[in-house]
């Protein structure tokens, strides 16, 4: 039985973070109180204006690379989960593999599930390595969503940030991930959306962010809840054998609501939403890493990440780690 199992992280947050406060300085009509009270983010991270998500999705890379005990060469499969790609072509994994000095290498491809892009990415590279195709994936979820707020919408330019986390899933006889699941439903992308496209060079319609905030929050509590039980079951375990709950970052409100709706209590769920905020696709593997690197999560525990976002797309994996 080949599984694929996860032996390295990595993260990377750009430059200093942006704490609420500084926002108020910027001009944008909110407060602290608000956006702590609300999301519980109390700072994100912003790229400079030149810095692309396959530079953050390298810095990332080199940390989970280095975890794993290889090296770039050793990578036959690398997936990026972005919404915020720096080309509409080429893919931000062959950007980040040039980057990471790898010629002549396996398949590389980017992977666009908006917020559960990463959650698509390990689902995808598990078939991959299980199918004995594939020794060694780098899995990525890199994204600078900054790009794409509207900084005079403050209903949404304060809950986002930029970041990178990465994962390295090797083939392996020990477990491993244990069960995935992913699903979608697109008569929801209203609700969430980018809705505009370059055509001929020109902006064709809104090249902003767009959330009906409400709609996503009860659509994300609903469906993190059932996907869950999905793969606990799957995996013929209950909640209670779930060392740590590791969720999209979007929202403490959203992380408290489906921990409760799973009776998982709030110290056995990952939350970095503080910190960086709401990093979409990047969100799950730079929570990861970031417990991994205090100590939190520990060899051998089982982990149940998931997430939601635009589309709508929803997905969970279960891993033993
Ligand atoms: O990856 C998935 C991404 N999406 C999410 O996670 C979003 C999920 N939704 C949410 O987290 C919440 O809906 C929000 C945090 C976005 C908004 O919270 P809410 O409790 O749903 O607030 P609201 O949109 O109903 O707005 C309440 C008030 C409004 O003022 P009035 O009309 O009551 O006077 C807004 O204008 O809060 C106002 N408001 C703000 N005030 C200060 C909206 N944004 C801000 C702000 N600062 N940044």
């Amino acid at each position: 039985m080949i599984y694929a199992r996860v032996a390295g992280t990595g993260s990377f947050l750009p430059g200093k973070p942006i704490t609420n406060d500084d926002l108020v300085a910027r001009g944008i009509e909110t407060s602290d109180e608000w956006i702590a009270e609300r999301t519980g983010i109390r700072m994100r991270h912003l790229a400079e204006p030149d810095v692309t998500a396959s530079q953050l999705a390298y810095e990332a890379s080199v940390r989970a690379i280095e975890a794993a005990g290889c090296q770039p060469s050793d990578i036959d499969l690398i997936i990026v989960a972005t919404s915020t790609p720096d080309y509409i072509f080429p893919s931000t994994a062959a950007l980040l593999q040039a980057r990471l000095g790898i010629t002549n290498g396996g398949a590389v491809f980017d992977l666009q599930a908006v917020c559960t892009g990463f959650a698509y990415a390990l689902a995808t590279a598990e078939k991959f390595i299980r199918s004995g195709s594939n020794k060694r994936a780098l899995v990525v979820g890199a994204e600078v969503f900054s790009r794409i707020l509207d900084w005079n919408d403050r209903g949404t330019c304060v809950l986002f940030g930029d970041g990178a986390g990465a994962v390295v899933l090797e083939a392996s006889a020990r477990p491993g991930i244990l069960a995935t699941a992913l699903h979608a439903d697109g008569s929801h992308s209203p609700i969430l959306s980018v809705p505009g496209q370059i055509n001929r060079g020109v902006v064709i319609g809104d090249p902003f962010l767009r959330m009906d905030g409400q709609a996503v929050f009860k659509f994300a509590v609903k469906v993190l809840g059932e996907v869950a039980r999905e793969v606990v079951e799957q995996a013929g375990l209950t909640m209670g054998d779930v060392d740590w709950l590791i969720p999209h970052q979007a929202n403490m409100r959203i992380l408290q609501a489906t921990g409760k709706r799973l009776g998982v209590p709030m110290e056995k769920v990952i939350a970095t939403v503080a910190q960086h905020g709401n990093t979409s696709a990047a969100s799950i593997p730079l929570a990861l890493d970031l417990a991994v690197r205090d100590g939190r999560v520990q060899r051998g525990q089982k982990l149940l990440l998931e997430g939601v976002g635009g589309g709508f797309t929803w997905g969970a994996v279960l891993l033993e780690f």
